[in-house]
């Protein structure tokens, strides 16, 4: 029958008997599947999992240190390398506005820093030798694998496909070995997203990353419109952190599916503040209630907690001085801007 404790036992046997005594490598992204995925291969292959998380700088307020603290305690410290490639990204996002382009831009360069650190660790183990030259190959018989938290909703969506687009693109941009055998490890291949949550909470790993609610690949990368600057995600950051600690104080985590918050960077309003004129930015609050975000609706947030919202992020956060909300369910919308 069904139990998380089955379920476990039987994937650490699987990844034990796949990976045999090869090195794998997951990449995470703060999300429930990912977390999941490499607390399983970890149980089941111990320090021969390394970890990577890049810190694109598009995350939320204190987000990379959480992910990193709640990830190495509840593993008992699996093996984390953390790649801080914020300089990068921005000098690659400057200048763009096109929200397609800011998407490649984002995904190109995390494959690409991915890879490198990838790259290092399999040095690091004696999966690949380097000439010193920038040129690696393969040891006799080295096998690396991939771990990633690919569900059964995503299996099925794909055509039942081996997520071998996935891992293609991974292999066409980057340098490494043609001759390195490198496999996929899929632990969730076979589980529903609460099923993944069971087996999470039941690995020990923290409400905080369980229950987590989504949240972009691209980051806030893609909910600032315009150019995303240093500055711009500063001010983004601040007033986001208000909206999710009202939100969280006032017990809707768990019913609404996630509420982006979006700077409109580029629109300027005219407002009032203390005894001053000011001129500042908008930021639009965009909450929804969801399945399975193939549709939405916006969530009902009682007017109070809005309003505390709005009181505070004009308050604390000088440069916003206009909060609104949006009320177009998806679709027509779609729940990110951009
Ligand atoms: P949209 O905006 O298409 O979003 O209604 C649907 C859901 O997907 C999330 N989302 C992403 N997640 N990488 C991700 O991992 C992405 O590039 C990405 N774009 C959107 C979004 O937050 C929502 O939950």
């Amino acid at each position: 029958s069904w139990t998380t404790g089955n379920v476990i036992d039987e994937q650490v046997e699987r990844i034990r008997a796949q990976v045999g005594d090869g090195a794998a490598i997951c990449a995470l992204s703060g999300g429930v599947d990912s977390a999941v995925a490499a607390a399983l291969v970890q149980r089941a292959i111990g320090d021969r999992l390394t970890c990577v998380y890049v810190n694109h700088g598009l995350m939320r307020q204190d987000e990379s240190a959480q992910i990193e603290k709640a990830f190495g305690e509840s593993t008992g410290g699996a093996k984390l390398v953390v790649v801080d490639a914020e300089e990068q990204f921005l000098a690659a996002l400057a200048g763009v506005t096109d929200p397609e382009a800011k998407r490649k831009i984002i995904g190109h360069e995390f494959i690409r820093t991915f890879e490198q650190a990838q790259e290092d660790i399999l040095r690091e183990q004696g999966v690949v030798e380097g000439d010193g030259a920038g040129t690696h190959t393969a040891t006799s018989g080295a096998k690396a694998f991939l771990v990633q938290g690919t569900l059964y909703p995503d299996v099925v969506e794909s055509g039942g496909g081996e997520g071998a687009a996935n891992i293609k693109s991974h292999h066409n941009v980057g340098g490494l070995p043609e001759d390195l055998s490198f496999e996929l490890v899929e632990p969730l291949r076979t589980l529903f997203k609460d099923e993944v949550r069971a087996v999470g909470s039941e690995l020990g790993l923290p409400d905080d990353i369980v229950w987590r609610q989504p949240f972009p690949g691209p980051g806030l990368g893609i909910r600032i419109i315009g150019e995303v600057t240093r500055e711009r995600l500063d001010i983004l950051r601040a007033a986001d952190a208000i909206a999710r600690a009202e939100l969280t104080a006032a017990g809707l985590d768990r019913t609404i599916w996630q509420c982006p918050v979006v700077l409109l960077a580029d629109v300027r309003s005219v407002g009032v503040q203390g005894d001053g004129r000011t001129y500042g930015h908008p930021v639009v609050l965009r909450p929804v209630t969801s399945d399975d975000a193939m549709t939405a609706d916006w969530a009902k947030v009682p007017y109070d907690v809005l309003s505390r919202i709005s009181t505070r992020i004009t308050n604390e956060v000088s440069e916003i001085n206009r909060v609104t909300l949006d009320i177009t369910s998806k679709p027509p919308g779609t729940i990110e801007w951009e």
